[in-house]
């Protein structure tokens, strides 16, 4: 961190998170805590709280948590400077000139440079195109069906065949040689610069706010490869940006079409279809999912028919249901893909393959069965057992339900027989498969199998916040050593510090760690659920069951490094001591 501690916590105190989050997130007050859908994972009902009092916000589904800088980071994939100047200006904060170290401050500036950089070459490529020089690229891009408009509001353009044009204009504009460098739009070799994308027409790739952060490169003939794409940059990370996201986020549509190419997106885009977007030249990741389900719940892949894209819809499938979002898949057959399918019937024949899209999991399921000669009887059973596991995925016994009588009506598969298959299936089905099956299960898992000691160390944490009361009870039998593990020192060693000045400020100890997964786990530790329906003899009793569990854990842990014999006696007078922890709450 690269201002000072006291400006980054002016600027976060100036910063309601109740405020902050609510700009992104629909919150509904209940009792002192607000409560909303989490933006980070997929969930039906909120599990995602925000805390006024303690000015952090924590997800009981999915563990994320921390204070406003971590929100805004974590949701806006912004880094800790970024968000320090995001809510800075919110909070009408003047930051200082130079907070930045001298890395930081570099990156920042090359960042800019490379924005500023690749503006310019998408302004160049575009001008070319529209000129006298770029009529080849024109012709090719309006034969294939592209208005002017489509074309401009893609921002579509032509590099030549002179290999250096783009270089010479962009030095032209004063641009620096070891910024071009990291651009990733030209080749150095030893003696001269070639434009990488020469003759070729042009994709600038945007970000969701619009900035040019790469480009595609279409040969306008057969040769190969086919299309060019710019390395990853620092501006460029390929698996968190998708081709016309700037454009489908604001569609208001209730799903988004997702397609292999850019040429599917701007030809669906043009018919009206403005909710479309591509993974880039990649395959589709997971972080591409969470992105679209900022915006919406559902999506459509609609993939190239061939092969290939049915292997890309098999491998979407699963990534689409781990981000929370419903899918279905398009039919494109007899056309390739939809650029020639819109081409080929227009949009209204599209529109009606949207709503005849298939249901994501009977798409799998039809895939499976193409592959299975339902002749021969083996194979036959097999199909059988493959479909009754793949039923077993669903959690929701409703929903499974749902899926086994379309699964039987479809296929026409005796229904008791295939709830006996299932039957047995579960039975034999071990808890290591179960948990290869289904990711949010796996998350179950995980959660139940974290340890008893370190449960202990974050209620007492989150109780210390919420009753400062019971401070001075327990500070005479736990010491901030006893928090074993390093981070839980450090949050117990400043929490002590606040507990004894009598100001609480769980956001502020947040400020202290850098690493995003550090804050979540102390946001975490500062909200262990604590139900308010205990009574006092009850809480009292898990209270003294904490202290006692710290204590004993503390001591064994001690007890394996003890290098003097005055830290054994000390480790023995604890250890007598420790059947008679016990305090009384008021
Ligand atoms: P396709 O080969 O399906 O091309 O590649 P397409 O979209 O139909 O392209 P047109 O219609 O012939 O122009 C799908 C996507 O895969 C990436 C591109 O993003 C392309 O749009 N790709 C393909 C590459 O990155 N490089 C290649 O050489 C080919
Ligand atoms: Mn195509």
């Amino acid at each position: 961190m690269y201002y000072s501690d006291d400006l980054i916590e002016e600027i976060r105190s100036r910063n309601d998170i109740v405020d902050v989050v609510s700009s992104y997130v629909k919150l509904q007050k209940k009792g002192s805590t607000y409560f909303g859908l989490c933006p980070f994972h997929s969930e039906k009902s909120p599990s995602f709280s925000v805390t006024p009092s303690k000015q952090m916000y924590y997800c009981f589904g999915c563990g994320a948590g921390g204070n406003a800088y971590t929100f805004i980071m974590k949701y806006e994939n912004y880094s800790f400077t970024e968000a320090v100047k995001v809510l800075a200006d919110r909070a009408g904060i003047a930051l200082p000139e130079g907070g930045y170290s001298e890395e930081d401050k570099r990156r920042a500036d090359l960042k800019n440079r490379l924005l500023e950089a690749n503006k310019e070459a998408a302004k160049y490529y575009y001008h070319i195109l529209k000129s006298e020089r770029g009529a080849q690229g024109y012709e090719y891009l309006r034969n294939r069906g592209l208005s002017d408009e489509t074309i401009t509001g893609f921002g579509l353009g032509f590099s030549t065949n002179y290999s250096n044009d783009l270089y010479d204009y962009l030095k032209s504009k004063g641009f620096e040689d070891n910024v071009l460098k990291e651009a990733g739009l030209f080749n150095y070799s030893e003696k001269k610069v070639y434009d990488k994308f020469s003759g070729r027409v042009m994709f600038p790739i945007m970000d969701v706010n619009n900035r040019v952060i790469g480009f595609g490169g279409r040969v306008m003939g057969d040769a190969q490869p086919k299309y060019l794409n710019s390395p990853e940059t620092i501006l460029f990370d390929k698996s968190r940006n998708l081709y016309g996201l700037n454009i489908a986020r604001n569609s208001r549509k209730e799903y988004m079409l997702i397609c292999e190419g850019y040429m599917d997106v701007i030809s669906l885009h043009q018919a009206g279809f403005n909710n479309a977007v591509a993974s880039l030249g990649t395959a589709y990741t997971l972080r591409q999912a969470a992105l679209i389900k900022r915006y919406v719940d559902s999506v459509y892949l609609t993939y190239d028919s061939d092969g290939a894209g049915v292997k890309a819809a098999l491998r979407a499938i699963p990534i689409s249901k781990e981000a929370g979002l419903s899918t279905k898949v398009i039919n494109m057959k007899p056309y390739k893909d939809p650029d020639e399918f819109i081409k080929a019937l227009g949009a209204d024949e599209y529109e009606k393959r949207i709503k005849n899209a298939r249901n994501s999991f009977l798409f799998e399921i039809d895939k499976m069965r193409e592959e299975t000669d339902i002749n021969d009887p083996d194979m036959k059973s097999r199909f059988y057992r493959s479909v009754a596991k793949k039923l077993l995925e669903f959690s929701d016994e409703l929903e499974r339900n749902v899926y086994i009588d379309a699964v039987c009506e479809e296929y026409m598969l005796p229904k008791d027989s295939l709830i006996k298959t299932l039957g047995k299936l579960s039975l034999t089905i071990s808890e290591e498969d179960l948990k290869n099956l289904n990711p949010v299960k796996k998350e179950e898992y995980k959660k139940t199998k974290e340890d008893g000691t370190a449960m202990a160390l974050k209620t007492l944490l989150t109780w210390l916040i919420d009753d400062a009361s019971i401070y001075p009870k327990i500070k005479g039998i736990i010491k901030k050593e006893d928090f074993v593990s390093p981070m839980y020192y450090q949050v117990a060693d400043m929490l002590f510090d606040q507990l004894e000045a009598g100001e609480i400020n769980p956001a502020k100890i947040i400020n202290h760690f850098e690493n995003s997964d550090e804050q979540s786990e102390i946001a975490g530790l500062f909200s262990s659920p604590i139900s308010d329906e205990m009574t006092k003899d009850e809480r009292e009793k898990v209270l003294n069951d904490i202290l006692y569990n710290v204590k004993k854990n503390s001591i064994d842990y001690r007890s394996r490094e003890i290098t003097d014999i005055a830290l054994l006696q000390q480790i023995i007078k604890e250890q007598n001591e420790l059947s008679k922890i016990h305090i009384t709450l008021s």
